[in-house]
């Protein structure tokens, strides 16, 4: 309202136009929302002319004043729904063919499939909730610079014409022209020269670094995305927790949220045990228990075979459970097994009356030792570990949405930290690293990292909310020898080591000082806090879930003669 009665000159895209006869209504768009340009009898001529043939999405320049709409036309909706400007002088500067897509919505249209809202990306991305989500990403890049570099972390550019550096996907090779038959590889992440950057002096270092992976693609995971990395030196573990902390705190104030510090911490193990992922989302308190001392005695049939073998039963009390339907159980066994699990047994008590598949072996003393009182259900099942975890995890997860359960907090921030150092390749059973091969051991596990590699634990943490990986990080490995062992349990002979990462070791054996460093998926944080389903939704041109760029038609088959410089034949 501080405007009426000024002269203003604005220029935007045509969102609708409405002609009431006597007057026509513009909503004229930019990046900064919305305003109604009024072009009433009183108008000069051109300018009616000119309002009388606009077409959606023309782009117009239009000077005019600000005047205060009458009270039963203001349009609260609107942050200028006060105002309008009642247009003087109106011109195209833009003209436009009819949109390919619709650029406006009224309450509750769909919006077009998502292939062609990519492939016309120049209009979709004219909406206000894209244009909303690209200038959140705005801020929260200029947040964390200045926290980054508040704490005095400088920012250095890396390659992206690189060495392979391993984070656990297909690298994307880059021909050399001038070599024939050598390749850089595009950076999974700046990992090895961050680390040089620290050898060399550099103590603190942050980059927005773009990352290049070449990997099964899903609504969280981009073949190239943007992290905000840093590595500091002469520092522990608590202290890059803290730097990292500082860093999400801000942008999540960027994003309008307060958020506590320090971030509570779970072990790897703990994680795994009562959430059966090592992503939990503890904004619910539900968590799994071991049952089988529990249920051994019952001679349950569906049991007895696993537990012969040595297996337990783990499962969820679930408060109000009784609530799920004989649907939503079998919908619930169906995924369990889908997952490779035996199913999920099932018993739900009311009042007296106790049903499920598995209900007849179970009194009101029985479930009470499990936690399952009146209304409530369990939910268990047996099995190895490794698949009665991903199976309560995502029998947890349907669960609260089946019941609608509600958070018991907003933002459940947490850290998980103790991971395992090796992982077994699930064909081979060899060791593979579980994150990449520079985290160090735990100083308490070392002496066992050759005579039981499995039980060695990590200095490596993730950070975690609601249930998504935001981040990771470790210390690193600064003894070159140590170093060494490492990469010969992946596989890798001396020489092998030294032709793939010798300018890593070299650096290491040049003084190298501790230290360590994290990566935050900034696509992720921008994803979660503008709320959106995807990552395709916060970054400008995206790739498909099959890699592929649609808008620009990526990737595309080259120029034979292209090819032939770089001395590369396509074999079909
Ligand atoms: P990591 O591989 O765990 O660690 O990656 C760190 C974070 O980057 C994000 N991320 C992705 N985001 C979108 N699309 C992807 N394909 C994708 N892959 C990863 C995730 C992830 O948590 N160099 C180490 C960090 C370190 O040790 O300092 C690294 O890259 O949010």
């Amino acid at each position: 309202m501080q405007h009426v009665g000024q002269q203003v000159r604005l220029g935007g895209w045509v969102h609708r136009r409405r002609d009431l006869g006597g007057i026509v209504f513009i909503d004229l768009r930019d990046r900064a929302g919305i305003v109604q340009i009024a072009i009433g009898p009183t108008a000069p001529e051109d300018v009616r002319r000119v309002a009388g043939g606009l077409t959606s999405e023309t782009v117009v320049e239009v000077a005019g004043q600000v005047t205060a709409r009458p009270a039963n036309m203001k349009n609260p909706e609107l942050a200028t729904g006060d105002v309008e400007v009642q247009a003087t002088l109106l011109s195209v500067v833009g003209p436009a063919v009819t949109p390919a897509i619709p650029v406006a919505r009224g309450k509750g249209d769909e919006l077009p499939a998502e292939e062609l809202r990519l492939k016309h990306r120049h209009l979709d991305l004219r909406r206000p909730e894209m244009q909303a989500n690209l200038i959140l990403s705005h801020r929260l890049l200029q947040r964390a610079r200045r926290a980054l570099s508040d704490l005095e972390f400088l920012e250095i550019e890396t390659p992206i014409l690189t060495k392979p550096t391993p984070e656990g996907a297909r690298d994307y090779l880059v021909p050399s022209r001038v070599h024939p038959g050598e390749f850089y590889a595009l950076p999974q992440s700046p990992q090895i020269y961050k680390q040089l950057l620290m050898v060399a002096g550099f103590d603190r270092y942050f980059q927005i670094a773009r990352c290049f992976r070449d990997e099964d693609l899903r609504n969280d995971r981009q073949p190239e995305f943007t992290q905000i990395d840093l590595e500091a030196s002469f520092v522990g573990m608590d202290d890059v927790l803290g730097y990292v902390e500082a860093v999400l705190v801000a942008l999540w104030d960027e994003g309008g949220h307060r958020i506590a510090r320090p971030f509570p911490r779970i072990a790897w193990r703990d994680a795994l045990e009562h959430y059966g992922t090592d992503k939990p989302d503890l904004r619910y308190d539900l968590s799994i228990a071991d049952w089988t001392a529990h249920v051994k005695p019952l001679g349950v049939p569906f049991f007895q075979a696993a537990l012969r073998d040595g297996a337990r039963v783990r499962g969820l009390a679930v408060k109000g459970g009784g609530a799920l339907s004989r649907k939503d159980a079998d919908e619930l066994a169906e995924t369990a097994k889908q997952l490779g699990g035996a199913g999920l047994a099932w018993v739900k008590r009311q009042g007296e009356q106790i049903s499920g598949s598995v209900g007849k072996h179970f009194t009101p003393d029985a479930l009470a030792a499990l936690g399952v009182g009146d209304g409530d259900a369990a939910l268990m099942t047996v099995g190895p570990d490794r698949v009665t975890s991903p199976v309560l995890d995502r029998v947890r997860l349907g669960v609260i949405q089946r019941l609608r359960t509600q958070p018991k907090r907003a933002h459940a921030f947490t850290w998980v930290v103790d991971f395992p150092l090796f992982e077994p390749d699930p064909e081979t059973g060899k060791p593979v690293f579980a994150h990449h091969p520079f985290t160090s051991p735990h100083p308490d596990d070392l002496a066992r990292l050759d005579s039981d590699p499995f039980s060695c634990r990590a200095l490596h943490y993730d950070a975690v909310y609601n249930g998504n990986e935001l981040g990771s990080g470790s210390i690193r490995i600064t003894d070159a020898a140590v170093q060494r062992r490492v990469f010969a349990h992946l596989g890798l002979s001396p020489e092998e080591a030294d032709a793939r990462f010798g300018f890593l070791l070299t650096g290491l054996q040049a003084g190298a000082p501790p230290h360590g460093g994290f990566a935050i998926g900034f696509d992720r944080v921008v994803m979660l806090l503008a709320g959106a389903g995807s990552l395709r939704d916060v970054i400008a041109f995206p790739k498909t879930t099959a890699a592929r760029a649609l808008f620009e038609g990526a990737p595309a088959p080259a120029n034979p003669a292209d090819l032939a410089t770089l001395h590369i034949e396509v074999k079909r």
